[in-house]
This record gives C-alpha cells, sequence and structure tokens, in this order.
C-alpha cells in the first residue's frame, strides 16, 4: 500500500512528465505571486527536468508569469565554475533562465568561485536567509524541485554521507567518494520547510527504488526518503519509473 503522504502525478510517458510538471510549476508561480507578491523556488539538476525548463521558457508558459516577481535558487550544486557542462545552474540557464525575461538580480546560483566549497556553502545559506522569509527561524521556500538517483540520492544527499546527519545548517559541502568531487546542497532542515517540493522521477532503472519509498511503512534506506516536507510533497512520475509500485489500497 502506498503512503498517502505522498502526491502521485503519474504520467504515461516522459513527455507528459515534463508537461504535467510545467503546468504544476506554473500554477505554484502564479499562486505565490497573487497570494504573497514573490515566488522563491528552487531548481534541480539532472538529465530529467531538462524537457521541462524547456517548456516552461516556451511563450504558452513564460508569458503567463511575472518573471520581475520569480527568485530562483538551486538545491545543489556541483563544485565547478558556471560554464563546466557539469554547473547545474549552467543547465538551467541554457533551458531556461537565458529565454526568459527574469531581471539578473533574481537569479541565485550557488557562489562556486571561492577555493572552498565550504565557504561556498556558507554564503549560500547567509544569502538564502536574508532574502527568503523564515518559520522558526527557517526560510521557507515556495517550491523546491527535486530529483532522485538510481541510489536514492536526492539534491546532493548520497547514501553514506554526512550530510544526511545535519540538523542545524541549511545548506552544506559535501564529499561525494564515488562521484570523486564535491558538492554544495541544501540539506533536510532547508529542503523540509518548503511549501510544497516536486520530485521528478522517470526511467524504468529507478523503479524498483521509488516502489520501496513510496510504500507504506518501508524501512528508511534511502536518502530521499528524509524529504517529508511541512508542506505537499508531490511527485511526478512515468509509467516505467513507476512500474513496481503496489497501488492496492489494503
Ligand atoms: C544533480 C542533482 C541530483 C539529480 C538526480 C537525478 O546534481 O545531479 O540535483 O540530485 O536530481 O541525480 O538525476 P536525473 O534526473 O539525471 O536522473
Amino acid at each position: 500500500m502506498l503512503n498517502p503522504r505522498h502526491i502521485l502525478h503519474i504520467q504515461p510517458d516522459a513527455v507528459s512528465l515534463s508537461q504535467a510538471g510545467a503546468r504544476f510549476w506554473q500554477e505554484q508561480a502564479q499562486q505565490a505571486i497573487a497570494q504573497r507578491g514573490v515566488f522563491y523556488v528552487a531548481l534541480t539538476g539532472g538529465a530529467t527536468p531538462q524537457a521541462l525548463y524547456r517548456l516552461l521558457a516556451e511563450p504558452a508558459f513564460a508569458g503567463q508569469i511575472d518573471w520581475s516577481r520569480v527568485h530562483i535558487f538551486i538545491g545543489d550544486e556541483r563544485y565547478v565554475p558556471e560554464d563546466d557542462p557539469q554547473s547545474n545552474f549552467g543547465m538551467a540557464l541554457d533551458c531556461l533562465l537565458r529565454h526568459i525575461p527574469i531581471p539578473a538580480q533574481n537569479l541565485h546560483p550557488v557562489p562556486t568561485h571561492y577555493p572552498q566549497a565550504d565557504e561556498a556553502a556558507v554564503r549560500y545559506a547567509d544569502l538564502i536567509q536574508t532574502l527568503i522569509p523564515s518559520t522558526h527561524q527557517r526560510p521557507v521556500f515556495d517550491l523546491i524541485m527535486l530529483g532522485m538517483g538510481e541510489d536514492g540520492h536526492t539534491a546532493s544527499l548520497f547514501p553514506g554521507t554526512d550530510i544526511l546527519q545535519e540538523t542545524t545548517r541549511n545548506v552544506a559541502a559535501v564529499y561525494v567518494d564515488k562521484l570523486a568531487s564535491w558538492r554544495v546542497s541544501m540539506t533536510y532542515p532547508l529542503l523540509n520547510q518548503a511549501r510544497q517540493i516536486m520530485v521528478l522521477v522517470s526511467g524504468e532503472k529507478k523503479a524498483g527504488v521509488l516502489a520501496h519509498v513510496l510504500q507504506q511503512g518501508s524501512a528508511r534506506i534511502y536518502p530521499v526518503q528524509g524529504i517529508l516536507p511541512i508542506g505537499e510533497l508531490h511527485w511526478f512520475i512515468d509509467q516505467a519509473a513507476a512500474g513496481k509500485l503496489d497501488q492496492s489500497s489494503s
């Protein structure tokens, strides 16, 4: 039986997943702007969101959003310059941000020019704290986008890394052994403060992990299972990734 805490949007294929995700994103932006005058959103890296970003850049979506009221952050970043092909923010620029009328001062990438990823994490946490209104001293994003790896990681919260134990800092640097590289990532305390989280999952290689994660009462073994926001948790999934879900109600 699936855990009712998760709101599932299962789509027939990757194309309709991106369309449904883009519609949801647009609605969240419009709602936040109507209610609070501004939309604070953290994008995700990875391959899955790229088609969604390209859709958002199209007039049918982009034309419906007041971009002067949107502030863009990134949930995790590979510790490389923005013009490196590995950069998550660089990817978001290429797919979306260069193609929409958003003021440059509304773009908030991780500052990857510091020699140490640790310092970048501190600066990014300060920036977020300064710009975004807080509840109980923790900034509240209107929407955080996430992905899920085949090993159950999300953002740069990888299995077996210290950042999974973080209870204080909102952003931290993490060295990922299996990738032999530094990343900067939002941590559970910040991620879980969000009003809305949307996780994008595509492809049959993720079906087994996804079935475990969404099952009610599963043992906690994957980092993505630590994503339990105060707000709503939406999963945008294609049929291939949904292939192993037990959708029975008892
Ligand atoms: C990154 C991410 C990461 C990603 C997952 C899923 O920096 O790569 O933010 O957490 O979302 O690895 O990536 P795919 O969409 O490419 O499967």
